[in-house]
C-alpha cells in the first residue's frame, strides 16, 4: 500500500517535472507565430521506424492551406514526439471526416506539431475566428497581442493590443471574447487596435464607411 502511494506521488511529481507546459495564445498570435496553418483531416498514424525513434507521423488530408513555407503546395505528413511529456500531440483517430485547424512549425524541412500548437476542430471555431484564419490574421501580423496576467498591464508601443481574456477566463482564456470575436488590426498608420470580426459588426462597419464615402 505504501509502495503504491509512493509510486503515485512520484508519478505526479515526475509529470509535474517532465510535463509539457505551454503559454496560452490568442488565435491570431498562434497564426502569426506558426510556420504553417492548414485546415485538414487526420487520416492515418504511423510510428517512425528506426531512423527517427520516438516520433509519430500523422497522415493528413489537407483541404486548405492558409500559411506554409515558401514553395510548399501540399501538406501530407506531420510529425510529433510520441511522448506526451515531450509535448507530443496525441490525436485519437475517431472520425477521419472531421476537419481540424492545425498550426505548427517547420524544422529542417519537416513539419511538426505539438501540444503547444493551436489544433482544434474546425467546427468549434467561431465565424469570426474562421474569418481570422482565412484572411484577417495574415494581414495583422505586424500587430502584437500582449497577454495581461494581472497587476498593472500597459502597452509599450502602438503595435500592441492587450489580451485581457487571461484575466477574466483564466482557466480557459480562449473562451474570452477577444479570442472568440476580435482581431488586433493595424488601422493603417501602425496603430493596432482590437476590431470585432463578428459578421453583424463588419456589415455595420462597411455600411458606415460607405455612407461616409457617399457624403464626401
Ligand atoms: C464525423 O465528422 C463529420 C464532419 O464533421 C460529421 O458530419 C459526422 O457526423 C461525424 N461522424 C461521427 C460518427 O461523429
Ligand atoms: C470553454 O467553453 C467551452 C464551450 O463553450 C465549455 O465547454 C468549457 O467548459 C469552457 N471552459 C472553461 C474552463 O470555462
Amino acid at each position: 500500500m505504501l509502495y503504491l502511494v509512493v509510486v503515485l506521488v512520484l508519478g505526479c511529481l515526475s509529470q509535474e517535472v517532465l510535463g509539457c507546459s505551454c503559454g496560452r495564445r490568442h488565435p491570431q498570435s498562434a497564426y502569426c507565430s506558426a510556420d504553417f496553418v492548414i485546415r485538414g483531416r487526420f487520416i492515418g498514424k504511423t510510428q517512425y521506424k528506426t531512423e527517427e525513434q520516438g516520433r509519430v507521423k500523422y497522415e493528413i488530408k489537407t483541404t486548405k492551406i492558409f500559411k506554409a513555407p515558401q514553395g510548399m503546395d501540399d501538406i501530407q505528413f506531420l510529425s510529433t514526439p510520441s511522448m506526451e511529456s515531450m509535448c507530443g500531440y496525441e490525436h485519437v483517430l475517431s472520425n477521419k471526416s472531421q476537419a481540424f485547424l492545425i498550426t505548427g512549425h517547420a524544422v529542417n524541412g519537416n513539419l511538426v506539431i505539438d501540444q503547444c500548437n493551436f489544433i482544434v476542430p474546425w467546427a468549434s471555431l467561431t465565424t469570426a475566428q474562421k474569418r481570422g484564419f482565412e484572411e484577417v490574421y495574415r494581414k495583422a501580423c505586424s500587430c502584437n497581442i500582449v497577454p495581461c496576467y494581472g497587476g498593472s498591464c500597459s502597452l509599450e508601443s502602438d503595435s500592441q493590443c492587450l489580451w485581457t481574456d487571461v484575466l477574466v477566463h483564466w482557466q480557459e482564456p480562449l473562451n474570452g471574447s477577444q479570442s472568440k470575436y476580435m482581431a488586433c488590426v493595424d488601422q493603417g498608420n501602425g496603430l493596432c487596435t482590437w476590431e470585432s470580426q463578428k459578421p453583424s459588426v463588419i456589415a455595420a462597419r462597411n455600411k458606415e464607411a460607405q455612407s461616409a464615402a457617399t457624403a464626401q
